[in-house]
Parts: C-alpha cells; structure tokens; sequence
C-alpha cells in the first residue's frame, strides 16, 4: 500500500442482504453478500428477523471482505455505510458498526444514500453511462426516474406514488401461492407463458409518476373469479398469467421511460436495482433501445440487487470530494437523493 492509496470498506445494511466490499483507488476488489433466507416463509422480509441476522452476519461479512482483499484495516482510509432509505433497525447495524470501526481506527467515516448507490452500480465496471442519463432505478422498495447529471449530482424526476414495481412482483407472486421473493419466479414462468393471454390494468400517473398498487387489485379479483369456476385455474395457467403480469408492468415502466428520455434528450439510459435483473425488462429495453437509438445500460446480476460494491463506488466519489459525516450520525428510514 501506498500512502496515497485510497481503500475504502463500505457496508450496506439496509434491507435483507449483509454485505461488505474493499474498494481501492476506485476499483472493487470484493462483493461480499450474505442473503438472508429466513424471511422466506413468511411472504416478505421481517424487520425484526432482518436486524438479528444483520447482526449475526455483519463481523463475518466485514471479516471476509478483508481478508480476501489482502488490505489490512490498518490501512484503510476510511468506513462507509447506508445511512438510508431502509428498514431503521437493519440500518442500525450497519451504521453503529461502522461508527465503531472508523472510531477505533481513527478514520473517517462515508454516509451513502442507498438510492444513489444503486445508480453509480453503473460505474463499478465497463461500459460507462455518460453525464447525463436517466437511470430507472427498481427494486423491492422503490420506483425511481432519475436524472443523473454527476456522480453525486441527481435529480428524482418521477417516482411511486404508492407500491414500487418489486412489491407489485413480488405481491402479486404472493396471490399466485409463490413464495418470497415472487419477482426472479414470476420471470421464470413467464418465459413460457403468452404475454398477451390476459389483460391487467396499465395506470396512467400525471407526468413522470407511476403507480403499482392497482394491478395487485386487479389481480386479487380476477384470480377469485377465476378460481370460483375453475379451483385449479392458477396451475393451469401459472406461465400465461405471469407473462400477462409481467408485460403489463413491464409497460408501465416503460411508457414513462419515453416519456422521461424524450424530455431530457438523453441518449444514455440505465437500469439499476433488483427488477432490472428481470430478464423480460432485459429485452423490451434492447429492444425499444435499438429502435429509438439509445445507448442502454444494465449491470450485472450481483451489482442490480442489494449489495456493498455499489455503496464502496459512491464512498469513492464522496471522498474524493472529502464528504465526511460526523460521528453523531444516525440513520434515516426516509432518505432524499
Ligand atoms: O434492489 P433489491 O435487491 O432490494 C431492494 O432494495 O428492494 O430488489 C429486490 C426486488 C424484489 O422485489 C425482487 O422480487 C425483485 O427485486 N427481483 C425481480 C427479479 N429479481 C429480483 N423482479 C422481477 N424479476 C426478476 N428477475
Ligand atoms: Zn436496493
């Protein structure tokens, strides 16, 4: 190591993945995960359940990130966390713990929006978004348009007014008796299935908004419809009723994504979170991108759903700008880009 080297360890905490990752001059060397599989059974992520496992996780997690990272943590130049949007006690763990590190190590201490981590998730490998681009941000809590302008400069141009896309995924898995998280199975079935077999409401929100909680409605009372003529009607038609959700949802992203591309005259767009994993939103981006010209982004798997890579990649801009939180910092459930 050099003195001037920067090596950051970055913790995220916020919803049901413990993760740590070593991220040195601007390349991550790790991604260490530990997925929380207790929430299973019980349809959605528990918060209780979700802090203890934090806590149980978080010293191996951490451990490991070093280790295989060859960094010593006396040669860290400082601990970044999550300070929020997220579960406040999952978000607890990560932050008293880094709070801790940095204290005994004597230095500074990152607070990353977990929002915006998801959107530099772009910048960890190549190919690179240029300034500026939209990038549609998706997963199991929120629906984000955003207008990314730098790295730490972005604007929240259109968002859910109620359930975010993942929720609707995962909800509506939940009415077709499919566990948790719904989302990555209702992908695999609809891959067989005819997208166009059922119609599911598409909600219009003024401007660049959405909305996810009608159709989990829509669904509910075609299902007990259907289920009151035919009790195995969601067997027999498992892959077509995924396909017909997922298209619709997939729509609903996607009209706004026009719209939003076409206001700002970018040519660059991205998606980022854990429903940019979904293999139909893929490809009606590939597609639409092909026949409007745009240049589309789209990370890998591991850096799309929660993870510690994409927080050490905004700890790297925000040291290099010395953006450091004091030690009183504590975390926020509610947190604004
Ligand atoms: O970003 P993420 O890991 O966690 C949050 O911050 O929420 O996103 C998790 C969400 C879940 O709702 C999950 O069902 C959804 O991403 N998801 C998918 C797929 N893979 C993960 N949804 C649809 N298709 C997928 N392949
Ligand atoms: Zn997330």
């Amino acid at each position: 190591m050099d003195t001037n080297d920067i090596s950051i360890l970055a913790i995220e905490s916020s919803c049901d993945e413990t993760s740590a990752s070593i991220i040195l001059n601007g390349k991550v060397l790790n991604n260490i995960v530990a997925t929380q599989s207790v929430h299973e059974k019980y349809g959605g992520v528990v918060p209780e359940l979700a802090s203890r496992a934090h806590q149980e996780n978080i010293i191996p997690v951490v451990h490991e990130a070093l280790e295989s990272s060859g960094i010593r943590k006396n040669d860290l130049s400082a601990i970044a966390f999550t300070r929020g949007p997220g579960l406040m006690g999952a978000l607890l763990v990560g932050v008293s713990f880094a709070k801790s590190m940095a204290y005994a190590l004597k230095i500074p201490l990152i607070e990353i929006n977990h929002m915006q981590a998801h959107v530099l998730a772009h910048f960890i490998e190549d190919p690179k978004p240029n300034f500026p681009f939209i990038c549609l941000t998706v997963s199991g809590g929120h629906t984000q348009l955003v207008l990314v302008k730098d790295y730490l400069d972005m604007q929240v141009i259109g968002e859910t007014r109620d359930d975010a896309v993942g929720e609707a995924f995962d909800k509506t898995a939940k009415l077709l008796g499919l566990p948790y998280p719904g989302g990555p199975l209702i992908d695999k079935y609809a891959q067989s299935g005819n997208p166009k077999a059922f119609e599911f409401p598409i909600t219009r929100m003024p401007e660049l908004d959405y909305s996810f909680s009608g159709i989990k409605t829509a669904v509910l009372y075609f299902l007990r419809d259907q289920l009151q003529q035919n009790p195995t009607f969601i067997e027999e038609n498992l892959n077509d009723l995924c396909a017909s959700i997922q298209h619709s949802l997939i729509e609903m992203l996607l009209i706004k994504l026009k719209v939003a591309v076409k206001q700002y005259g970018v040519k660059d767009v991205a998606i980022a979170g854990g429903v940019s994993a979904n293999s139909g939103l893929r490809n009606a981006l590939t597609d639409l991108a092909t026949k409007r010209g745009w240049n589309i982004f789209i990370p890998k798997f591991e850096y799309c759903t929660d993870n510690a890579a994409m927080i050490a990649m905004a700890a790297h801009y925000k040291y290099l700008k010395g953006d450091f939180s004091s030690m009183d910092v504590t975390p926020l459930a509610k947190m604004k880009i």
